[in-house]
């Protein structure tokens, strides 16, 4: 059984200007201990999605349709208080912004004894020691003194690895992690993607990494789904889909990597941008910045599975 099973959610947000499908019929697994990376522009839908899962999709937004299986548990039956045992223990998440992970007016030892405590029996040097460990893990140096610092006091780097720490303390089934890193330097920023594998591999949790960057996910995801306007338009073997793209917003994705271009040459974009999602195009919503697009592609494209892989294009590059 797969450790996360995703089918057909479908997330809505409700205005007066109309409802707006953040998330159109989105399916994944994802099995213990591996790493699945979700990338997209932004707007696309990564962050819904992250919030769908937690269950953290507040009015006027609300999921709409699909199913969200953990461990076999349809979650959307869970009870307020299924949640608070799942949340922080089985399945923990790191917010984009590291505020939204933290408790202001309390002290990171605090914070992190307590996210403990909640779910372990540990006391005394015991839990300080594993709230140690932890913060070293993330990188942050001379733990001891930053335990007594409150979030304010500390860089916001510095924050959003104590949210990571937080997120790691109790070797969760699951970590999803919505860009996280991306305010960090990249020494830093290899130093937790590097800890956040070796997690991976060593507790089997099983990470979401999303980030709106497809090279920060290509060396540490098994597979990634790409997501456009709210939906899946191609999912796989991260290597498959870097090696060779079936999607043409996917190879636009990757042929912007900066390594793509020869030095000195302007970057590769994909022209145009994302359409809003209150008129989106009738069919494919990459259509118009597409230049393989035809007359097909005023219809959705269903997704079609190809070996390992699905995508959803008409006109799909290249052959398998
Ligand atoms: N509370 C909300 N009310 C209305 N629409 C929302 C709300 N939250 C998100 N959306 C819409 O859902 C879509 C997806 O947003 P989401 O935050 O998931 O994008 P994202 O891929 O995480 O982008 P970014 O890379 O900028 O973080 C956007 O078009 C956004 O306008
Ligand atoms: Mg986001």
């Amino acid at each position: 059984m797969a450790l996360l099973e995703v089918n057909n959610l479908v997330t809505e947000f409700h205005g007066r200007a109309g409802v707006a499908r953040a998330l159109d019929h989105v399916s994944f697994t994802l099995e213990a201990g591996k790493v699945l990376g979700i990338v997209g522009e932004s707007g696309s839908g990564k962050s819904v999605t992250a919030f769908s899962l937690m269950n953290l999709v507040d009015a006027p937004g609300r999921i709409a349709g699909g199913e969200i299986r953990f461990k076999g548990e349809d979650l959307q039956r869970a009870t307020a208080r299924r949640w608070s045992k799942l949340r922080g223990d089985r399945i923990a998440m790191v917010f984009q912004d590291p505020m939204m992970s933290l408790n202001p007016v309390m002290k990171i030892g605090d914070q992190l004894r307590e996210t403990v405590s909640i779910h372990q029996r540990l006391r005394g040097k015991m839990l300080d020691d594993k709230v140690c460990e932890a913060l070293r893990r993330v990188g942050i140096p001379a733990p001891e003194e930053r335990m007594r610092a409150y979030p304010h006091e500390l860089s916001g780097g510095m924050r959003q690895r104590v949210a990571i720490a937080n997120a790691m303390i109790n070797d969760p089934d699951l970590i999803i992690a919505d860009e996280p890193t991306t305010a960090l330097d990249v020494t830093i920023q290899a130093q937790i993607l590097f800890e956040m594998k070796n997690l991976a591999r060593d507790s089997g949790t099983a990470l979401i990494w999303i980030s709106h960057d497809i090279s920060v996910v290509k060396d540490l995801a098994d597979e990634i789904c790409v997501m456009y306007a709210g939906r899946i338009i191609e999912r796989g073997p991260v290597d498959e889909i870097i090696a060779q793209p079936l999607h043409p917003y996917t190879k636009g994705l990757i042929d912007s990597l900066p390594q793509a271009s020869s030095r000195g040459q302007r970057l590769y974009s994909i022209p145009g941008s994302a359409p809003p999602l209150l008129s989106l195009p009738p069919g494919c919503a990459f259509a118009p910045r597409c230049s393989r697009r035809n007359a097909t592609c005023d219809t959705i494209p269903p997704v079609v599975a190809v070996g390992t892989r699905e995508h959803r294009c008409f006109y799909p590059l290249g052959t398998l």
